[in-house]
């Protein structure tokens, strides 16, 4: 039996159960005001899966304070943007989107628009709301999200605009969660970063890591299982430093916490990201391969192959340590797919730089690379670093190593070619007549497969007789 472990940085109960309060209230506020009509709420969410999983507690909450959920913003009383701050290009969109809401808040003056998530906890961005956009009533970042209740009361019993961000890093449990019908879902296991990698705004916007208690990471799991959900990605923005930092030490490392989850009984998968290649260790690998339910699926971001970059970008570690890691996890468990994060374009970055990206690229022969050009984020230390090379220049680079990874994708998937995946079928395939379903392999690898509907939710064996570089197709065979 483990030991109980609760996170020492667990938010005060008493503080919950005033938060718990707040949805009661705002519940009481909105049956007694309006037309006897159910007020709706609309969640937008931008930016990665710990977003989405905060989306799922917006609309929880939002179903606590007799909300109903609605899929656009036409019809919202209730619209809460959640944001995501990791490069310039997301915050423009939702600078412009949140601009198009203007004209519902002057059909509807009591219409409330939020913008939470990591945007809101950048200080510039919570200035130019509060000045440029007067019909926004809410901020408040990924960090405050648990103060939604309290805010919204403000908001609409005391007719106050609301800013909050930065506050204590805690971990709220007990928040109320709505989650999409579907087989697959996420499962935060912490919260925030520590590593300050010099480009990147997470650990500003984030805060502090903080990691949730095996109990409490474990109860969800199980909850989400007897909900029917069979492909868990547990979540972190290092999952290899879980319960390991400054602040706190838990008995349950990552490895330790997917051998507890391994065993509960049944038919599903666990996979897992972000793991930073400081700190996979040989431990996690074995686990992966020992573990029934551990899908062999590894997400390394490598960021450049450039060492003197690497450097530069606080990362840790060497090309050599990361090809290392590499060969370690490839050795121990069998089949693995390998996806990574790259970044072109980091201020200084060289040709011959660039050209060590490449060569790491071909060595390693990732089965899918997200490919990212440089955004300068404000307040990070590589956005006061000298950066002079041309943006064609990187625009060329960036197409020179996304034709690359395009080529070596396809051959990855070519070679899939007559064998026959175990699948788990996740819903109807996109871009695809009626009659084709979209269904995911172990390893993450997208297939498409002819078949009936009623198998949506339920694993099938399916034989590859084709593929692209994105996905692959075949036969259901059995
Ligand atoms: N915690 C994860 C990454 C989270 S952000 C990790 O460490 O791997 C997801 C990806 O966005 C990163 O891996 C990186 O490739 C990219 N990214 C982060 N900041 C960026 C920036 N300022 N410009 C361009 N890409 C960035
Ligand atoms: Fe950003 Fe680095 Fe933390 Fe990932 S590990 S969230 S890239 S600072
Ligand atoms: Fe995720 Fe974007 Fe925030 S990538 S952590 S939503 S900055």
């Amino acid at each position: 039996m483990q030991e109980n472990e609760s996170s020492r940085l667990q938010l005060d109960g008493d503080e919950m159960a005033r938060q718990i309060g707040y949805m009661a209230r705002v519940r009481d506020f909105n049956a007694a005001s309006g037309d006897g009509r159910q007020k709706l709420c609309y969640v937008e969410t931008y930016g990665c899966q710990q977003n989405e999983a905060d989306s799922e507690h917006l609309r929880g909450m939002a179903l606590e304070m007799g909300y109903g959920l609605t899929d656009g913003p036409e019809n919202a009383s209730l619209i809460v943007f959640n944001t995501c701050a990791v490069r310039e290009h997301a915050e423009q969109r939702v600078y412009g989107n949140v601009g198009a809401m203007l004209k519902y808040k002057r059909r509807d003056p009591s219409l409330v628009i939020a913008v939470c998530g990591c945007m809101a906890g950048e200080d510039h961005v919570a200035r130019r709301l509060k000045k440029s956009f007067p019909y926004v009533s809410i901020v408040a970042d990924s960090r405050s999200l648990w103060r939604f209740p309290e805010l919204l009361f403000g908001v609409l019993v005391n007719g106050r605009r609301e800013f909050v961000s930065g506050g204590a890093d805690v971990v709220a449990e007990g928040l109320p969660v709505a989650r999409d019908r579907s087989v697959k879902g996420w499962l935060p296991v912490m919260y925030g970063c520590d590593n300050f990698c010099s480009y990147c705004i997470v650990p500003y916007v984030r805060g502090r890591e903080r990691s949730r208690s095996p109990e409490a990471v474990e109860a969800q799991f199980r909850q989400m299982l007897d909900e029917g959900i069979r492909d868990v990605t547990l979540l972190g923005q290092n999952v290899n430093s879980y319960g390991r930092n400054a602040r706190e030490h838990f008995e349950t490392d990552f490895p330790a916490l997917l051998e507890r989850l391994d065993r509960v009984p049944g038919e599903y998968r666990i996979r897992f990201m972000t793991s930073h290649p400081k700190d996979a260790s040989d431990r996690l690998f074995d686990v992966m391969r020992d573990c029934e339910h551990v899908a062999p699926h590894l997400h390394l971001p490598f960021q450049s192959g450039s060492t003197a970059i690497l450097r530069q970008m606080n990362r840790g570690y060497t090309r050599e340590q990361y090809l290392d890691r590499v060969r370690a996890a490839r050795e121990r468990v069998p089949d693995l797919v390998l996806t990574s994060d790259v970044i072109v374009g980091f201020p200084g970055e060289t040709e011959a730089d660039f050209e060590e990206t490449l060569s790491l690229v071909e060595a390693v022969r990732f089965d899918a690379l997200f490919t990212f050009i440089y955004s300068p984020r404000v307040g990070t230390r590589a956005a006061a670093m000298p950066n002079d090379t041309p943006p064609e220049e990187i625009g060329r680079r960036f197409d020179r190593l996304v034709a690359v990874q395009n080529a070596i994708s396809a051959e990855k998937h070519a070679a899939y070619e007559g064998k026959t995946l175990r699948v788990l079928t996740d819903g109807r395939a996109e871009n695809k007549p009626e009659g084709w379903l979209s269904a995911r392999t172990g390893g993450g690898r997208l297939v498409v497969f002819e078949g009936d509907e009623s198998l949506i939710g339920r694993w099938a064996d399916v034989k590859i007789t084709g593929h692209t570089t994105w996905s692959l197709s075949g036969e259901r065979v059995g």
